[in-house]
C-alpha cells in the first residue's frame, strides 16, 4: 500500500501543536506495518535542514505564476527514517516567523499560495507530470492547508486517480480566501459553487476537503458525532451530516519514544513508569527551576498548551483565586492571545512562589512539566482529539478536563464506582462554566490528599496505553477499503 501524507507540520521538523505530533508518528506507525508511506510539507528552511534534505528530487515548475520556480527535495524523518519530500519554494517558504504567522502572530498574507502550492503539489505526485515515479495509490490529506488536494485531483478529471483521505484535526481552523483566488490558484469556475469550493462567499480551503475528498476523518469517535451539529461544526455541520457516511473518528496515540520518562533526555531524574519516588524528585526539581514553594504536599498543576479560548484558558484564570486559596500550585508553559498570557503573567508576579508562567514555546520544560506535575489541567471548550493528556498519563500526572472530543472519550472520571474499580484516570466535568471546572479541580485537591485514593488514579494512568500502532491499524483498513475499490472513482 503506498500512501502519500499531506501536512503543513510535521515533528520533529517544524510543530506548532497537535498536528506536527501525529504527522510525525502516524507515518512512521504507518510504515512499521509495512505500508510505503511518505510524508510532503511545505520547505521550511529549519524543515528542510532537520529532514537532511539536499537533494532534488525533481522541478515542480511555477504553477501559480510567481515567477519563481519550486522544487522538490527529499530527505527523512531522523529517527523513523520515513521519506520525507519538501516543496522548496524560498519566495514562499524561506522567512523568519512560524509557518503560519509571523512573528507578531499575524497570518502571512499569502497564505492562500502557500497552502495551494503544498495542496498543488500533493495532487500533482499523484499525476503523470509527476517529477518522481513512485505514485501513491491513497492520498491522505490533513487540516485546511492540504484542503485543495482532492479538489485539484477532482479538477483534473483523472481517467485514474488514488483514492482521498481528509482528515479533521481542528474544524475551527478553515483557510477562508477571497474569491479572487479561484482562478489564481487554477480552478474552473464553476468549481467555486456551494457544491464545491464555495463557503459564504469564500474560498474555503477546509471545505475543499470536506466536499472533494473519497473518505473524512477526524481523530476522535466524539468529535466525529459532535462535528455534525452546529455548537461544533462551525458552518460545516450540514455538510458533514449530508456526508456522515463518509466520516469516521480514529483516535490519536502517543508517541512513548518521544515520550517516555524511562528515557526522557530533558529530565534530571528519568523515571519509571508508576515510580512515585521518581516523581516525587521531578516535581521538586521543576518547583525549583520555577522558582516555586519547594512544598512537596503543594498539589502542582500544570498546563501545556496553546493559551486561547478553545483551550479554555479564560476558565483557568477566572477560577485562579479560587484554586490558589486551596492551597495548590499552578504552572504554565503556553503562548496564544495577548491578554491571556497578559493575565497569566500578572498572577505569576502576584503570586510567585504559587503560579509560574513561562509564555513561550519549549518542548524540553513540556516534558519536565508533564515529568513534574501532579495534574495536567485541559478545560478545553472543544478538543479534537488532545495529545497531552496521553503524555499525562505516561507520566504519571492526573488531566482535570471538559468531557468533549477526545478528551470525552480517555477520560474517566474519578467517581465512588470507577475509583472501586480502579478505572478512574482523571477529574472530568460535563459543562464548559468556571464553576463546574473549579469543581472538578477541588474533588482533584481532595482526593490528592488522600494518599491511598491518589494512588489508585495515578497507577490507572500509567496503565493506559495509546500507542499509535493501534490507531495505524485503523487507518490502513480504511485506506484498504477506498484502494479495495479501485481507487478514487471522482465524483
Ligand atoms: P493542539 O494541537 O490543539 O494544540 P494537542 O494536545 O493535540 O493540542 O497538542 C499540543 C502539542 O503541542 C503537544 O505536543 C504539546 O506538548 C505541545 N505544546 C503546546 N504548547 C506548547 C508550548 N508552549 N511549549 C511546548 N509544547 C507545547
Ligand atoms: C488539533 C486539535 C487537537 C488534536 C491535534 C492532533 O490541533 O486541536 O485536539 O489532538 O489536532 O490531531
Amino acid at each position: 500500500m503506498r500512501v502519500l501524507f499531506a501536512s503543513s507540520e510535521v515533528f520533529p521538523l517544524v510543530k506548532t501543536g497537535g498536528l506536527a505530533d501525529v504527522s510525525g508518528a502516524l507515518p512512521a506507525a504507518l510504515a512499521e506495518s509495512g505500508v510505503d508511506v511518505r510524508i510532503l510539507l511545505p520547505g521550511y528552511p529549519d524543515a528542510i535542514k532537520a529532514a537532511g534534505a539536499k537533494k532534488v528530487a525533481g522541478p515542480l515548475g511555477d504553477p501559480f505564476g510567481l515567477g519563481a520556480e519550486a522544487v522538490l527535495l527529499s530527505g527523512k524523518l531522523p529517527d523513523s527514517g520515513v521519506p520525507v519530500w519538501l516543496v522548496d519554494c524560498p519566495a514562499l517558504f524561506e522567512r523568519a516567523g512560524g509557518p503560519y504567522q509571523d512573528s507578531q502572530g499575524r497570518d502571512w498574507p499569502d497564505n492562500a499560495l502557500r497552502f495551494a502550492l503544498l495542496s498543488w503539489t500533493a495532487a500533482h505526485l499523484c499525476t503523470e507530470g509527476s517529477p518522481v515515479k513512485w505514485r501513491p495509490q491513497v492520498l491522505h490529506a490533513n487540516d485546511w492547508q492540504t484542503g485543495l488536494a482532492p479538489a485539484y485531483l477532482h479538477a483534473w478529471n483523472m481517467p485514474q486517480r488514488p483514492a482521498t483521505v481528509f482528515t479533521i484535526h481542528n474544524i475551527a481552523y478553515q483557510g477562508q480566501f477571497p474569491p479572487d483566488m479561484v482562478a489564481r490558484l487554477g480552478f474552473p469556475p464553476g468549481m467555486y459553487a456551494m457544491d464545491g469550493l464555495e463557503y459564504y462567499d469564500t474560498l474555503s480551503f477546509l471545505k475543499a476537503g470536506l466536499f472533494y475528498a473519497d473518505r473524512i476523518s477526524t481523530v476522535s469517535p466524539r468529535y466525529a458525532k459532535e462535528i455534525q451539529s452546529p455548537a461544533f461544526g462551525c458552518g460545516m455541520d450540514g455538510l458533514l451530516t449530508h456526508r456522515a457516511a463518509d466520516l469516521s473518528g480514529i483516535l490519536n496515540g502517543a508517541d512513548y519514544q518521544v515520550w517516555n520518562p524511562a528515557a526522557d533526555p530533558h529530565l534530571a531524574h528519568p523515571y519509571a513508569l508508576g515510580d512515585a519516588a521518581g516523581k516525587a524528585r521531578n516535581k521538586a526539581a521543576l518547583q525549583a527551576e520555577l522558582g516555586l514553594a519547594p512544598d512537596s504536599e503543594a498539589p502542582l498543576m500544570v498546563i501545556v498548551s496553546r493559551l486561547n479560548d478553545h483551550k479554555g484558558m479564560d476558565l483557568v484564570l477566572a477560577a485562579l483565586p479560587n484554586i490558589l486559596k486551596l492551597g495548590a500550585q499552578v504552572a504554565v508553559v503556553g503562548t496564544g492571545d495577548k491578554p491571556l498570557e497578559d493575565g497569566f503573567r500578572a498572577a505569576a508576579a502576584a503570586h510567585p512562589t504559587q503560579v509560574a508562567a513561562r509564555i513561550g514555546y519549549s518542548e524540553s520544560l513540556a516534558h519536565r512539566m508533564m515529568a513534574g506535575g501532579d495534574m495536567l489541567l485541559m478545560p478545553s471548550r472543544f478538543e479534537p482529539c488532545g495529545l497531552t493528556q496521553f503524555y499525562a498519563f505516561r507520566y504519571g500526572t492526573v488531566p482535570v478536563a471538559h468531557a468533549t472530543g477526545g478528551l470525552a472519550d480517555t477520560l474517566v472520571d474519578s467517581g465512588y464506582d470507577t475509583l472501586m474499580t480502579g478505572k478512574a484516570n482523571g477529574f472530568v466535568f460535563e459543562h464548559s462554566n468556571v464553576g463546574a471546572f473549579q469543581w472538578a479541580v477541588e474533588r482533584a485537591v481532595g482526593l490528592y490528599a488522600r494518599k491511598d485514593q491518589w494512588a489508585r488514579i495515578v497507577k490507572a494512568c500509567a496503565a493506559q496505553d495509546f500507542s499509535w500502532g493501534r490507531s495505524a491499524a485503523l487507518y490502513l483498513d480504511l485506506y484498504k477499503s477506498l484502494a479495495g475499490n479501485g481507487g478514487g472513482k471522482g465524483k
